[in-house]
């Protein structure tokens, strides 16, 4: 459903329509268009979307000729999905009003500037909590700071889009 604009919009309508706590729509990835089902959130008045989530993979065991997981497919996240989030990210800032979560592979505060920079307004760490420990919270933090201090950006707002022309 999380590939199908009309669905997509349908869903959070009925959401915003029975909360009263803001609505943040997680996108998939595993779709040609995520900017559509972007604006799908924006138009049933989503208040932010969060991008991106696991792209659909499959690992086999050469031994056992078979998908090593018993569902065959997975999940993929950590470094290897950073480019593909972070141009999610880019594309959707570039056709949005809304508020954009970036996430897919950040382990350090470099992952984490780039998605501020292609027009992330915040950040979140998944799979490196397991790769690199709770203290990447505070790695992060501390590198980013280190950063906007020595290239002059006051804060995070005026990192956000950077990248855009
Ligand atoms: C073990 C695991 C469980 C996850 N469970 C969910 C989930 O329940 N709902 C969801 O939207 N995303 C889920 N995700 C996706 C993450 O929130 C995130 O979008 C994705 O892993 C990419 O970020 P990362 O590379 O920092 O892990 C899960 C990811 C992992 C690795």
């Amino acid at each position: 459903m999380g590939t199908d604009p009309r669905s997509v919009h349908k869903i959070v309508a009925a959401v915003k329509d029975a909360v009263k706590v803001p609505v943040m729509a997680k996108l998939t990835p595993n779709t040609a268009d995520i900017v559509s089902i972007g604006k799908a959130v924006q138009d049933a008045g989503g208040d932010a979307v969060v991008a991106i989530n696991t792209l659909k993979a499959m690992v086999i065991s050469p031994e056992f000729a078979r998908p090593v997981l018993s569902n065959r497919y997975g999940g993929l996240s950590g470094p290897a999905i950073k480019p593909v989030g972070v141009r999610a990210v880019y594309d959707l800032y570039a056709s949005l009003d809304i508020p954009i979560v970036g996430v897919g592979g950040i382990e350090d505060w470099k992952d984490a500037a780039e998605y501020i920079m292609a027009g992330a307004s915040c950040f979140q760490v998944g799979s490196a909590v397991g790769r690199v420990g709770p203290e990447v919270f505070t790695d992060i933090t501390a590198g980013l700071l280190r950063f906007m201090s020595s290239y002059g950006y006051p804060d995070i707002g005026s990192m956000r889009g950077a990248a855009h022309e």
